[in-house]
């Protein structure tokens, strides 16, 4: 353990800058000093909010990148700009923490997980669900082997947003690119691999559909306000995804449905299953059929153990706490996902062979 400061800079100045702001303020050895955002008076009220100095406020983040001695940055601009954003980041010689979705192709994963290698610098995907406390005891049980051979799982965000269509910067083509997939979905892939331990997934069958977002009337009393005027996206995925050991997941989101849930998170082995939150084990125990809970499980502020875990990657000079290449093969998902729903039928997942190779 190193007792080195390291200083930190956060490029988009959003909802989601403040997350990661507060949580840095909470690591001692963090000092926040610089900030970009195409919106001026949006960095500027931001560095003012967190005694960041005026000269260290920038509409570029090559300004920033230029005139500021940085160790590591928060990416938390929309998903178009992650992946570029992230590449001059790390020419900089920066660290990189990037807000999900990684990128909106895996294309673009490909190319950041590729900079981060030749550049020696970290690069991490900022979810926070990999703190989890039930995600975690999931993996451990399903890794243990007590669950036998997992041959089907399902996965979902909350089981899906009867009405939970967020702000333009994600309904836009311009700067989100895509809908629920990319927002909630790269979440549910996430999560499911994890549990899994990152199988090769093989094909991909999916439907996409914009069906309520751009609905005036669909902007109902207690659900989220949006603008149905600037909707260009999709607001519902389902789609069933073979892998290499002959596992199938299905995954099911959604952002808007006349419906109140999509179901739950689960998974089927031989020996046993478990659904998550709340998290429960089914097995056969003494000739019987026995549901098992687990008592006390840690608390964690995920988000906060997410922040402590990259800046002391930095600090200490560690590999990134979560393994991009990994991010980069969920993104090639994503990719088959809007390609199968796009031509109606099945499609291959395509993968780079280096990608493959541990
Ligand atoms: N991990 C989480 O829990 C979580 C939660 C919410 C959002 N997010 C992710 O964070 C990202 C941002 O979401 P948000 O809700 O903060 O969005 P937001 O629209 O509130 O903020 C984005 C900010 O980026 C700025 N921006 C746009 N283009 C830029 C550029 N090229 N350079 C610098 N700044 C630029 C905008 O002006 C805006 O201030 C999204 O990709 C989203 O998926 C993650």
């Amino acid at each position: 353990m190193s007792s080195r400061r390291i200083r930190v800079g956060i490029i988009g100045a959003g909802g989601i800058a403040n997350y990661h702001a507060k949580c840095y303020m909470q690591v001692p050895y963090v000092e926040l000093v610089a900030v970009a955002d195409v919106v001026e008076e949006k960095a500027q009220k931001f560095a003012k909010a967190w005694g960041i100095p005026e000269e260290n406020v920038f509409t570029n983040h090559k300004d920033m990148l230029d005139s500021v001695e940085l160790d590591a940055v928060s990416v938390c601009t929309p998903h178009a700009f992650h992946a570029s954003i992230s590449i001059d980041c790390l020419k900089a010689g920066v660290h990189v923490l990037v807000e999900k979705p990684m990128a909106t192709s895996g294309d673009e994963a490909y190319e950041m997980w590729k900079t981060s290698l030749e550049t020696k610098k970290i690069l991490m995907v900022a979810f926070q669900t990999r703190y989890d406390p039930e995600l975690r005891a999931a993996r451990e049980i399903v890794q243990s082997g007590a669950l036998g051979k997992i041959y089907y799982g399902e996965t979902t965000c909350y089981g899906g947003r009867r009405r939970g269509i967020p702000g333009e910067s994600f309904t836009r083509k311009d700067t989100a690119r895509g809908g629920v997939l990319l927002d909630l979905g790269c979440y549910s892939i996430d999560n499911a691999m994890f549990i899994l331990g990152h199988p090769r997934p093989v094909s991909v069958s999916a439907i996409t559909a914009s069906a309520i977002g751009t609905q005036e009337e669909a902007v109902v009393k207690g659900g989220w306000i949006w603008n149905p005027r600037a909707f260009e996206v999709e607001d519902f995925v389902a789609a069933f995804i073979r892998f290499e050991n002959g596992l199938v997941l299905v995954l099911k989101d959604s952002w808007a449905m006349h419906a109140n849930t999509l179901g739950t998170t689960f998974f089927l082995g031989t020996k046993g299953g478990l659904k998550l939150w709340p998290l429960e084990v089914y097995r056969d125990e003494w000739g019987y059929m026995v549901d098992i809970k687990l008592h006390e499980l840690p608390k964690v502020n995920s988000f906060l153990r997410k922040i402590e875990e990259f800046s002391r990657a930095v600090r200490d000079g560690l590999p990134s706490p979560i393994d991009p290449r990994e991010i980069v093969i969920e993104q090639y998902i994503i990719d088959a996902i809007y390609e199968s729903a796009k031509k109606h039928k099945e499609v291959e997942v395509k993968l780079p062979q280096d990608l493959l190779q541990k």
